[in-house]
């Protein structure tokens, strides 16, 4: 949730760095947007709403100031060596030019961009109204440069006064300051991240790569209690006491084309198609099809008696995907809502092995479940996208999806490449007697998402049915955890009421509120008991007048009964779910399209949930 850019000694384009930094980060948070600059005053502006708004500000104000030559008050003379900046979403105080950070002290000497909530704040700022200090926002983050200024004024220097400053906070922070005066930029993290980019000439700091990853692909991941010092051309990472630290630089693989839209309307509709490559990713040099044998380098000697998984939204649909293979396999599993793990029973044996599921590696309620594991002992794995996140370096092992950045707010590719870890999980820990099928199912798995993209009828389905009143998302087995997410990708970024279930469950009680107005999206595939047992289901919804939308292989006479069929290729009963979900990622896309929403900034929402 909201997202810290920073950079220190590009003195001619440091605000264009800083804004384009920002819309790199946009998918944190999209509530308000502000920079500021450091250069012997400091220039500050901030606006409610997205950062275009922030982009027509500053260019008003720097119009305003080669007119006058001089420095504005409010986003004027950006010229500078330092600079920080922050995209908003919101938790205390509602998205207003106020409370949109960055946010200064009395003096108006120093700025702060923070990220997090600082659990103590109103008894902070009661202390430091009580002392004079003014305050112009609702935010908890603005106690913190009043805390600076007052160790500022008593004498210390900008760097004891921020370090004293952040021993004050209770609660969650990646924070960064400046100070009109110098030439340096100060962070500091917990539970927040935080990533320091390391330049030639300059230094960037971002709560994400992609940010500056146009300028440098070498980057220092900062930890819990880290602080970190950025000048023109240099870094140094301390302790809280102050003492350097050992930091090592790493490189990271993705490129500044993959953050790009290149040429799509947007990075969902640019995602989706991205699969077939990502897939392949997710299974270069894990996968040995002659032997049908799967090895994975950081699942070496893993076998635990029994598996649980925690999640949070898409990564937990692709969580309960997972725990179906494994049970598959004999191996007890079961998927949980990473923010009611807390309320889970604890696994009980000692060999168990909890899997937190996150594309973002720093979902707080997955996080916290995490450690929840390790407080009770267990031995823990982060099947994540990106390296260096939190999860990576609190978990015991790492299993990299590899779908690339992700920059669209629905999570598309990284559910198929999620699914797809989890079959390479399943097949490490199981001897299946199908073992080479389901690898060869894998393998062909890329080049059929990729036939399915050329030829999909979503678009279409799309226009027939735009004006739902709600839409149902029905499947079993394996087609259960799609079911939710179809409807998950559906509500949101089209705002349309949608529902998934278990096929069976329809009959429960859903069954009521089908109409002729409620599309049903009914998952079918093979020819099994349980497709003859959805297709009954179907013609139930039929009966009762509901449109329905078969997503089938044909293998079944689903279809039949179906008033529109999204056709998919045939597979393995294990893949089929993974080609399914690519219809509905087109289905909820398109609509949203026609609807003409807010598709990779859905309105509340944020990538990157960094709050519980
Ligand atoms: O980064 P994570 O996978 O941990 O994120 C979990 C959810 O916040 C995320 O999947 C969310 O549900 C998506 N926006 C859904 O498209």
């Amino acid at each position: 949730m909201c997202g810290i850019i920073g950079c220190a000694g590009r003195t001619d384009d440091t605000l264009d760095v800083l804004l384009s930094g920002l819309e790199g980060l946009e998918y944190r948070g999209y509530d308000s947007a502000g920079v500021a600059l450091a250069n012997g005053s400091l220039d500050v502006c901030k606006r409610e709403g997205e950062i275009e708004r922030l982009q027509r500000a500053v260019d008003d104000s720097l119009d305003g100031a080669d007119e006058s030559d001089a420095g504005g008050s409010d986003g004027g003379g950006h010229r500078g060596p330092v600079g920080i900046g922050h995209t908003r979403w919101s938790t205390h105080g509602p998205p207003t030019d106020a409370n949109a950070h960055p946010h200064t002290d009395c003096t108006g000497d120093v700025a702060v961009v923070h990220n997090g909530i600082v659990e103590n704040y109103e008894e902070l700022k009661t202390e430091l109204q009580a002392r004079g200090h003014e305050f112009e926002s609702d935010t908890d983050s603005e106690v913190v440069p009043h805390l600076v200024e007052e160790r500022l004024a008593d004498g210390a220097s900008f760097e004891d006064a921020f370090r004293a400053a952040v021993g004050r906070l209770e609660g969650s922070y990646a924070l960064a300051a400046v100070t009109a005066d110098t030439e340096a930029m100060l962070a500091a993290r917990s539970d927040s991240p935080l990533v320091v980019g390391v330049g030639d000439d300059a230094a960037y700091l971002a709560s994400d790569v992609p940010a500056f990853l146009e300028y440098t692909d070498r980057v220092v991941y900062l930890e819990d209690g880290e602080f970190a010092r950025l000048e023109s051309g240099s870094w140094t990472v301390t302790d809280a006491e102050g003492r350097p630290l050992d930091k090592s630089v790493s490189r990271v693989e993705w490129d500044a084309e993959e953050t790009a839209k290149s040429g799509y309307d947007h990075y969902m509709l640019k995602e989706i198609h991205e699969q077939p490559r990502a897939l392949r990713k997710a299974l270069r040099g894990r996968v040995d099809e002659l032997a049908g044998s799967v090895e994975v380098a950081s699942l070496a000697g893993l076998s635990p008696s029994s598996v649980q998984f925690v999640a949070c939204g898409t990564s937990y649909h692709a969580a309960l995907y997972g725990a179906q293979l494994l049970r598959e396999e004999g191996i007890p599993a079961q998927a949980f809502l990473a923010s009611e793990y807390a309320t889970a029973p604890a696994p009980v044996d000692d060999d168990a092995l909890v899997v937190g599921v996150t594309q973002s590696g720093e979902t707080a309620d997955t996080l916290s479940a995490l450690r929840e594991a390790h407080r009770r002992g267990v031995e823990t794995l982060a099947m994540t996208n990106v390296v260096g996140s939190t999860a990576t370096r609190e978990c015991d092992r790492t299993l990299l999806i590899r779908a690339g950045p992700e920059i669209g707010v629905a999570a598309t590719k990284t559910f198929s490449s999620q699914a797809v870890a989890c079959n390479l999980l399943a097949s490490t820990l199981t001897d299946r007697e199908d073992a080479r099928e389901v690898v060869g199912a894998l393998r062909d798995l890329p080049g059929q998402v990729q036939e399915l993209l050329d030829d999909s009828r979503a678009g279409q389905v799309a226009d027939r049915f735009l004006d739902g009143a709600g839409y149902f998302f029905v499947g079993r087995g394996h087609h259960h955890p799609v079911a939710l997410e179809g409807a998950l990708k559906l509500k949101e970024i089209t705002y349309k009421h949608a529902e998934g279930f278990p096929a069976g469950e329809l009959k429960h009680g859903p069954l009521a509120l089908v109409t002729d107005e409620t599309p049903v999206f009914a998952l079918v595939t093979g020819d099994r008991e349980q497709a003859t047992k959805t297709v009954g289901n179907v013609k139930e919804v039929e009966a009762r007048g509901a449109p329905v939308v078969a997503v089938t292989d044909g293998v079944s006479d689903a279809g039949r009964y179906a008033d529109e069929v999204l056709e998919i290729p045939e597979t393995h009963p294990r893949v089929a779910p993974v080609l399914a979900n690519v219809q509905l990622q087109l289905v909820a896309y398109h609509v949203a399209d026609k609807l003409g929403r807010s598709i990779d900034k859905p309105r509340n929402l944020a990538k990157s949930v960094t709050v519980e």
